[in-house]
């Protein structure tokens, strides 16, 4: 029986199933295309599972948290809090005073009324706040529109005018320290330009900073490093490092920083899904599967691809079917027009290149309880999330 089975037998389905190997694979590939000093801070928010998170933890990685729930997460799974920055348009204070105690390496800060509140908080705790301002370059990185980010009409950043001044302000504010610049002009990206034309931006606001006095620690070119779900051809890290390092090739002095998240954990996962019922209807051939969007938001959401192989493919023709979960919505599929081959009630379906925004962005929606998550380390599997149970649903409420 193959390890996929076995584990569908053992922990249940659906199930996530994640390769530890293959997470520490493209951390490596990541880190050792860097010439100069930098850092890869893994981005949380696109797998926190804490297992998967030690893994980078264990590795050196630093880590991009957006939330007091991530920075619990990250501090758990081992990432050393000089290693952290936070990011996030909304950061509250609460989560500011949080990762002021916990020491993290810088916020990225968002707004004039979120420096503000930063220096507040900071002078409360008697502590310098670490201040990197996050720059709009007003770049188009031609993505999906959710999740493009370097747009002026996106919430995220500020314009190049502005980041001087919040820049100027905090270097005469004796509660805020500046520490370096951040850039994220979205995800899934494939195309260097994009980053070429960013780091460009970043290098010149540095640049000038310099001039005016204020010295940057750190440059962050956040993530986005687009992926192959379908056809993409995605950005090779050495490449696109290169065309970092180019861009600040004159300011040897500063750290270089990025945040990838997809591109580390999203070739690590599978979501593992049992055929609960086949339909056909006069237009469609439907294979219902115990899978949903709540497990795997994307294909809903975005209008995603997931590649998807059947675990022990039965002979016979391949024909058209839509793979749809429980969930009361047409939007509930994890494919559409797949061709698949015969398939009967049990078998299971591996929907590949989920290790990143999908238990993530898992939802408990029709009342569904979460799937399970296993870990496969150097050829052992262990189960690293339970399944949860109808108590979870309830947890909470009075
Ligand atoms: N840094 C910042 C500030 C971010 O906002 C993000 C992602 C990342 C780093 C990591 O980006 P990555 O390397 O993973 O592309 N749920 C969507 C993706 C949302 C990305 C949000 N920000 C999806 O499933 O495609």
């Amino acid at each position: 029986m193959s390890l996929l089975a076995a584990l569908a037998r053992r922990y249940g389905t659906p199930l996530y199933v994640y390769s530890a190997d293959i997470v520490r694979e493209h951390y490596r590939i990541w880190r050792e295309s860097f010439t100069r000093p930098a850092l890869v801070c893994y981005a949380l928010k696109a797998n926190s599972c804490r297992a998967v998170a030690a893994v980078l933890a264990r590795e050196g990685a630093g880590a991009d948290i957006v939330s007091g729930g991530e920075l619990r997460r990250a501090c758990a799974a081992g990432f050393a809090p000089a290693r952290i920055v936070f990011s996030g348009v909304g950061k509250s204070e609460e989560e500011m005073a949080a990762g002021l105690r916990a020491g993290v390496k810088a916020f990225n800060v968002e707004s004039s009324d979120e420096l503000d509140a930063l220096a507040r908080v900071a002078g409360r705790l008697g502590l310098r706040a670490p201040v990197s301002v996050r720059l709009n370059p007003d770049i188009d990185a031609r993505t999906h529109p959710h999740i493009a980010t370097g747009r002026a009409d996106n919430k995220f950043g500020v314009e190049i005018a502005e980041a001087r001044a919040l820049y100027r302000r905090a270097a005469r504010d004796h509660r805020l320290r500046v520490t370096g610049v951040q850039c994220h002009i979205g995800s899934q990206i494939t195309s260097a330009a994009p980053y070429r034309r960013a780091a460009v931006a970043v290098a010149a606001l540095a640049k000038s900073l310099k001039r005016g006095g204020i010295a940057l620690g750190f440059a962050d070119m956040g993530g986005g490093f687009g992926i192959r779900y379908k056809d993409e051809t995605p950005l090779e890290p050495e490449a696109l490092v290169k065309t970092l390092e180019e861009a600040f090739a004159e300011q040897p002095e500063l750290e270089l920083l990025i945040e990838p998240g997809r591109s580390l954990v999203a070739d690590a996962g599978l979501l593992l899904t049992k055929v609960l019922y086949r339909k056909q209807t006069s237009k469609r051939r439907f294979v219902v599967v115990d899978g949903a969007m709540t497990d795997l938001p994307r294909p809903a959401l975005y209008g995603a691809w997931h590649p998807m192989e059947v675990v022990a493919p039965r002979r016979g023709k391949k024909t058209m079917a839509d793979v749809v979960g429980p969930v009361c919505e047409s939007g509930d599929f994890l494919a559409r027009r797949r061709l698949l081959p015969p398939l009967e009630r049990g078998d299971l379906l591996a929907v590949l290149k989920a290790g990143a925004y999908g238990f993530a962005m898992s939802s408990q929606y029709n009342s569904r309880p979460r799937a399970a998550e296993a870990l496969v380390d150097g050829g052992k599997a262990r189960l690293v999330r339970r399944r949860e149970t109808d108590r979870d649903l309830t947890r909470g409420e009075l």
